[in-house]
């Protein structure tokens, strides 16, 4: 030791550790605080309270390294910066037009009492609605690289209360249905996690900007507390590998009083880095149809032979059926060399640019582009992810050639199974989650961007706002879509939207495909009311919707697909007016092209009668509200499920609508302003 540094350790030693000031930074409206320290061993550690009640108590900070010593002990606070920022910022498309970043900074120093002297900071942001923080480390005193071998990182709820999770890392991925459980009861969940403690506060963990770095899984250690738990790499050896300087992704704790400030909060989105790709307006939001429910059903397939979906007369027939109901994209799956034999477990036999013989691509790119109606792009690559990259230049090429404006991705293998090729050569098997997936994952939204190509990946990895970004990643499916209310044992049962708008949909939109009005599925039926069907367009939010049910079903409910062809797929402003997570769930949404409103509300299997107060209407006007709701006889359970009321009525702001959500169902209602 030198003697300077013994005489701070003396200095240390001498100065009651509760003199160390406790850093404290709050939101900008008063009501959350977040305070930083170190205690007695120098652990360091964050607390955050909200009107005075602890959400979180003491959580440490750190980490294990892989070749260093573990960056968690010995550390005292050496520097504090603070800075406050409000601003508000346009997105291309969305939820919300507007978004405001308000909040405030502060930016804690550590410095390690070692030989090393090791420095980093950890960056904090308090928002009205959430809380963040980031490690920086950009000291000389890290090295040049810092390999990571787990985050240490806590998040221990104040108390206990209810919990909605699936579990990470497990083999379905995030395709699991929602356990609810004591706090108390998780074992290891991926994020968005989201809790309800005993005392009503509502509390949401996910990060934000995963960018070449691990996933972060959570995993609760004793009682209340979790701690962050890195997903693995293939290799076994460091779980994220990064050069100095950089900091780690954002971590998140959206804090509410109620279900609908979680699902508002747009926290992740401002916490990434504005659009990065320049002039987006060759996307534009859209409802898409597609060579798909009918392969879920059986009904065709995706390998050759007499029921192969992807030929060009029936693509062509689906065209046809989007050009005459407005709607501007039919994806088309299984059109490439791939699909035979169990494709479950060969993707290195999958072709990007390949079309089947009876799919004449260039014939349908040019009907496609006399229809106005684009083809949607399909790469399923079956988890061989190596496969995919070999090829991926030559399959955008192939699509942007051919006039495609969205690809639909897909990785469907078991999770931590991943075929991933490194640069130089060697081969590992990956999570959803690992740090060079994140590397995967950007460089296909980054290549197809340059070919003014978006990206909807299905078993994709979690959204973490990086669509602010990179705004071709326009969306994902990421939880059980409505492909297991096909074939899905047990099926999505009528509680899994109100769940998942204060799950799943938290950390970004979903190509959640509905609209299968049929309410049938592979021998079994859909567990919702025909109302329900409807309104699950304004309760899932994506810019590419799809109207997944077959063309020939449509036909059979003309009243109830009307719906479908008026809702937008691109709002100014978003709002959940009522809500049990689980439960029952109503929002009301503007489109962004026009001055109409929409309503959306979905109930559990106990049904549910709600009074919508319209106060966010226009005062000056008066609407014509096209209402569809259940039937008094409506059930999700047996025949009644298709019995739906459409009708008129005259409103006008500060009126309200009774609507009653009979069990498993809902209500859709379209308020279009009456000029004059
Ligand atoms: C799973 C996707 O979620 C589904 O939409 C798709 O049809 C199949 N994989 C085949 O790619
Ligand atoms: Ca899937």
């Amino acid at each position: 030791m030198t003697l300077p540094r013994i005489l701070s350790a003396l200095i240390l030693l001498f100065a009651a550790p509760a003199a160390l000031a406790e850093e404290v930074v709050t939101s900008p409206d008063g009501r959350i605080t977040v305070t930083v320290d170190v205690n007695g061993e120098g652990r360091p550690f964050y607390r955050v309270e909200k009107d005075g009640a602890p959400v979180l108590t003491d959580s440490r900070l750190g980490f294990l390294l892989t070749d260093q010593d573990k960056l968690e002990r010995r550390l005292k606070v050496v520097g504090a910066a603070r800075a406050s920022h409000d601003e508000t910022w346009e997105q291309p498309w969305g939820e919300q037009r507007f978004v405001r970043d308000h909040h405030n900074a502060l930016t804690v120093r550590f410095e390690e009492d070692s030989e090393a002297a090791r420095k980093f900071g950890v960056a904090f942001r308090v928002f009205d609605d959430a809380v963040a923080f980031s490690y920086v480390f950009d000291d000389a005193s890290m090295g040049e690289t810092v390999r990571i071998a787990e985050e240490l990182t806590e998040f221990n709820l104040a108390e206990d209360g209810t919990a909605w999770w699936i579990p990470g890392g497990e083999w379905n991925r995030y395709e699991y249905l929602y356990e609810k459980t004591p706090i108390s009861a998780v074992s290891v969940a991926h994020t968005p996690l989201t809790f309800r403690m005993n005392n009503g506060t509502h509390v949401a963990l996910h990060e934000a900007a995963l960018v070449d770095f691990a996933g972060m899984w959570m995993k609760r250690t004793t009682g209340t507390n979790f701690r962050a738990t890195l997903a693995p790499t293939g290799s076994g050896a460091a779980r994220a590998v990064r050069d100095t300087p950089f900091a780690t992704p954002w971590r998140t704790i959206r804090i509410s009083d109620d279900a609908a400030g979680l699902a508002e909060s747009l926290v992740e989105l401002n916490l990434n880095a504005p659009n990065k790709l320049g002039d987006v307006s060759w996307f534009k939001p859209h409802k898409y149809v597609g060579v798909w429910w009918s392969l879920h059903l059986d009904e065709e397939t995706w390998g050759s032979g007499p029921k192969h979906g992807a030929n060009t007369a029936n693509v062509k027939r689906y065209i046809d059926f989007a050009a005459e109901n407005g709607f501007e994209g039919v994806l088309v799956e299984g059109w490439n060399i791939g699909w035979d034999g169990n494709w479950f477990f060969n993707g290195s036999d999958f072709s990007f640019t390949e079309a089947y013989p009876d799919y004449d691509f260039e014939e349908l790119a040019r009907y496609a582009a006399e229809k106005g109606v684009p083809i949607v792009g399909h790469h399923e690559t079956s988890g061989d992810v190596g496969n995919y990259e070999a090829q991926l230049a030559a399959g955008l090429d192939l699509m942007a050639a051919r006039g495609v404006k969205t690809i639909k991705s897909g990785y469907v293998t078991d999770a931590c199974n991943l075929r991933y090729v490194h640069p130089d050569g060697s081969e590992t098997r990956e999570c959803t989650e690992s740090q060079v997936m994140q590397r995967h994952h950007l460089k296909v939204v980054t290549e197809a961007a340059k070919r003014r190509i978006a990206i909807n990946p299905h078993e994709p990895v979690k959204d973490t706002g990086l669509r602010r970004t990179y705004p071709n990643w326009v969306a994902r499916e990421g939880a059980r879509g409505m492909e297991f209310s096909a074939w899905g044992v047990p099926p999505n049962g009528p509680s899994h939207v109100p769940t998942m708008v204060f799950t799943r949909l938290l950390s970004g939109p979903m190509d959640y495909t509905p609209g299968i009005l049929s309410l049938e599925g592979r021998g079994q039926p859909l567990q919702m009311t025909m109302a329900r069907a409807l309104a699950e367009y304004v309760l899932v939010y994506s810019p590419i919707q799809m109207v997944a049910d077959l063309p020939e079903h449509y036909a059979e409910h003309p009243g109830a697909f009307q719906f479908i062809k008026d809702v937008p797929a691109d709002w100014s402003e978003s709002r959940v007016l009522d809500a049990e997570i689980g439960e029952y769930v109503v929002t009301a949404r503007k489109d962004r092209n026009s001055e109409e409103w929409f309503l959306g509300g979905g109930a559990d299997e106990k049904g549910r009668d709600t009074r919508v107060a319209l106060d966010f209407l226009d005062p000056g006007k008066t609407y014509r509200a096209q209402i569809y709701r259940d039937a008094e006889t409506a059930h999700f359970q047996g025949p009644t499920r298709f019995d739906i009321v459409i009708e008129e009525r005259e409103v006008a702001a500060g009126n309200t609508l009774d609507l009653r959500m009979a069990p498993g169902g809902g209500f859709a209602v379209r308020l279009i302003p009456v000029e004059g």
